[in-house]
């Protein structure tokens, strides 16, 4: 299955206006993967996925996430649409014939990032997170959308420490995979000058 059969398959249960956010997601996906020498067809595929139930209402997933046996840690009780991406990841192989566990995995974590996230989850990552109209919405991504320009890494601990600044002055819980991705990217150095 690639991008654009999925797309046709999908359409017909999501709303138009979540369909235009995946769709700027895959061009925007696959610029990036292109501009950084990744697999176009990889990036595209999960970004055409990873909001497949991003529709779905905070009740409905918590209960298909314990219906499937998940183990909910306090921050997905507290806001269940993190669940959206491991849910959609899980129906995406059932339902949808989605087979590469690459793509899976991106789609899984797409919330929170991953420490295992390699160049093209980051892509369909980074894509997903300053895509044209979120950027309209909060003008502070423009500087972090810039940057997935030059490198991928640096731009998800950017977005992942702008995420976490609001986090902290919200009082909000912060999911620990989040930390845990933050971890990886700066145990490789990124983010030293
Ligand atoms: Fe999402
Ligand atoms: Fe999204």
């Amino acid at each position: 299955m690639d991008d654009v059969a999925l797309r046709v398959r999908m359409a017909p249960e999501l709303p138009d206006g979540l369909l235009a956010h995946i769709d700027r997601v895959v061009v925007l996906g696959e610029e990036l993967a292109r501009r950084h020498g990744l697999d176009v067809a990889q990036v595209r595929l999960a970004a055409q996925g990873h909001d497949l139930l991003r529709a779905v209402g905070d009740e409905e997933l918590l209960v298909r996430a314990e219906a499937r046996g998940l183990e909910l840690n306090s921050v997905e009780r507290a806001a269940p649409v993190m669940l959206h991406g491991p849910l959609a990841a899980l129906e995406l192989r059932e339902r949808f014939e989605v087979e590469d566990e690459a793509v899976l995995h991106a789609v899984w974590w797409h919330t929170t990032g991953h420490p295992d996230y390699g160049g093209e989850a980051w892509a369909m990552f980074m894509a997903d997170k300053v895509e044209p109209s979120k950027v309209s919405r909060t003008p502070e991504l423009g500087v972090i959308r810039e940057l997935a320009e030059e490198s991928l890494e640096e731009a998800a601990l950017a977005y992942l420490e702008f995420r976490l600044a609001e986090a902290i002055e919200r009082r909000w819980q912060v999911h620990p995979m989040s930390t845990l991705a933050r971890n990886a990217l700066l145990a490789r150095g990124v983010g030293e000058a």
